[in-house]
C-alpha cells in the first residue's frame, strides 16, 4: 500500500491566535507526533497566498519569520532540536515561495481547471462581500484581482505537487479540497494518472469566536487586538483580554451558544485547555453554581496561560537562536520539499510534453 503524505499550509499574515492554534496548528502537532514512520509530513508557510491582498514587503518578510518561529516552537519541522519541548516530530516546514514547483504546477492546473467551478466558490465572494449569485466578471471589475479568484488553483497545486494523501483543514477549507480533487480528475483525464487524490482530514475543533464580538470568528484581520488572544501573549495580557471579553448581563456561567455566545465561547476555550478534556457543556455545569463571571474569566485566563507555558518557553528559545538559524532551517526545509515536489513535476512535464 502507498504510504501517506500529509500536507497543510498557513498564511504568514500575523501571529497565530487561539483559533488558528486550536483549529489548525494543534492538529498538525498531533499528526506529526502520532504519524507512522513511513508517513511524510509537509507544513508550508504559504506566502504566495498572502499576496492575494497587497502586503508591505517588510511586513511580509517579518510575518514569514514569525510564523516559522511559532511552528518550530510548537515542535514542527526538523529544526535542529530547538523548541518544541523535546517533542519534535519528523515534519518538514518550508516557505512556499522557496519551492518554485508550486507556482509551476498552478499554471499547469489552471489550463485544465474549470472557471465555472471556481466562480461557485464562496470564499472569494465573501472576501469582497459579493452577493451569492454575482458573476465573477460583472461586479466591481476594477477591484477584482485574478489571484483572489484563482488562488484555490494555487492551493490545489500546493497539495498535489506533494502527492498529499491527507490534508488537515478547518471547515472553511473543505470546499477548496473538493476543488483540488476536481483538478486531479481534470488533469488525469487529459494527461493520464499523474496526480493523487487527496483526502480531507477535517479539524475536530470548534470555531473560536472573537472576544469583542462573539458573533464573529476570531480572526487575524480583525482591527481590534483585544478580539484575539495570540499564542505568544504573556499570561498578564491573556488575563487582560479575558477581563475585557464581551459577555452579557447575567453574572453566572452556563453553556448556551445561541443565547449566551460570549460566555459559551469562553467555555469552549476552557474546554480546549482542560487537562481532563471536559466538554464546554460539562464545564458549564461544573462552574454553573456559585461562580461569577469575573472569577470564571480569571480561572480561564490561568488555564490558557498555563497551557501555553511550554510553548512560550520554546518560542523564547527559538527567538534566541537568531536569524541565521532560521535561514538555515528555511534552506533545509526547502531542499526536502523541493525534492518531493520535483518528483511529481518530472512525471507531469513528461505527460504534457514539456
Ligand atoms: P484568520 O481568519 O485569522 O486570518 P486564516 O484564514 O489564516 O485565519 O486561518 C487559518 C486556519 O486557521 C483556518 O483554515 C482555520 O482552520 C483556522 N482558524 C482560523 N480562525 C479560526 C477560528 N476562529 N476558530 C477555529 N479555527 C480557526
Ligand atoms: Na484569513
Amino acid at each position: 500500500t502507498q504510504s501517506q503524505i500529509i500536507f497543510s499550509g498557513i498564511q504568514p499574515t500575523g501571529t497565530p491566535h487561539l483559533g488558528n492554534y486550536l483549529g489548525a496548528l494543534l492538529p498538525w502537532v498531533h499528526l506529526s507526533s502520532s504519524a507512522l514512520p513511513s508517513t511524510k509530513l509537509f507544513f508550508s508557510i504559504v506566502d504566495l497566498h498572502a499576496i492575494t491582498i497587497a502586503q508591505s514587503p517588510e511586513k511580509l518578510r517579518g510575518w514569514r519569520r514569525e510564523m516559522l518561529r511559532v511552528l518550530l516552537a510548537l515542535g514542527l519541522g526538523e529544526g535542529g532540536g530547538v523548541g518544541g519541548g523535546g517533542k519534535r516530530g519528523r515534519s518538514t516546514v518550508f516557505v512556499q515561495s522557496h519551492v518554485k514547483q508550486h507556482a509551476e504546477l498552478m499554471w499547469i492546473l489552471s489550463c485544465t481547471a474549470s472557471m465555472g467551478y471556481l466562480g461557485r466558490m464562496t470564499q472569494w465572494k465573501s472576501k469582497l462581500d459579493l452577493k451569492d449569485d454575482a458573476s465573477p466578471l460583472d461586479e466591481r471589475k476594477g477591484k477584482l484581482k485574478l489571484g483572489l479568484f484563482s488562488y484555490p488553483v494555487l492551493q490545489a497545486a500546493d497539495i498535489l505537487v506533494h502527492r498529499a494523501t491527507h490534508v488537515p483543514v478547518g471547515e472553511d477549507q473543505s470546499q477548496h479540497l473538493e476543488f483540488a480533487r476536481e483538478c486531479v480528475t481534470n488533469f488525469n483525464h487529459a494527461y493520464g494518472p499523474q496526480l493523487v487524490y487527496p483526502q480531507t482530514l477535517l479539524s475536530p475543533a470548534k470555531r473560536i469566536m472573537s472576544l469583542t464580538n462573539p458573533l464573529k470568528k476570531m480572526s487575524k484581520s480583525d482591527p481590534s487586538p483585544a478580539s484575539r488572544i495570540l499564542i505568544t501573549d504573556p499570561p498578564e495580557l491573556i488575563q487582560k483580554k479575558l477581563t475585557t471579553a464581551v459577555t452579557d448581563s447575567i453574572n453566572s456561567v452556563s453553556y448556551d451558544p445561541v443565547n449566551r455566545p460570549g460566555v459559551s465561547n469562553i467555555l469552549t476555550l476552557l474546554s480546549a485547555f482542560d487537562e481532563e478534556g471536559r466538554s464546554p457543556e460539562t464545564l458549564g455545569q461544573v462552574y454553573g453554581t456559585g461562580m461569577g463571571l469575573g472569577a470564571f474569566k480569571k480561572l480561564v485566563g490561568e488555564a490558557i496561560g498555563g497551557g501555553l507555558e511550554t510553548f512560550r518557553g520554546a518560542y523564547e528559545d527559538v527567538v534566541k537562536e537568531g536569524e541565521e538559524y532560521l535561514e538555515d532551517v528555511e534552506r533545509r526545509g526547502a531542499r526536502v520539499a523541493e525534492e518531493n515536489a520535483e518528483a511529481t513535476m518530472v512525471g507531469v512535464r513528461e505527460a504534457l510534453g514539456l
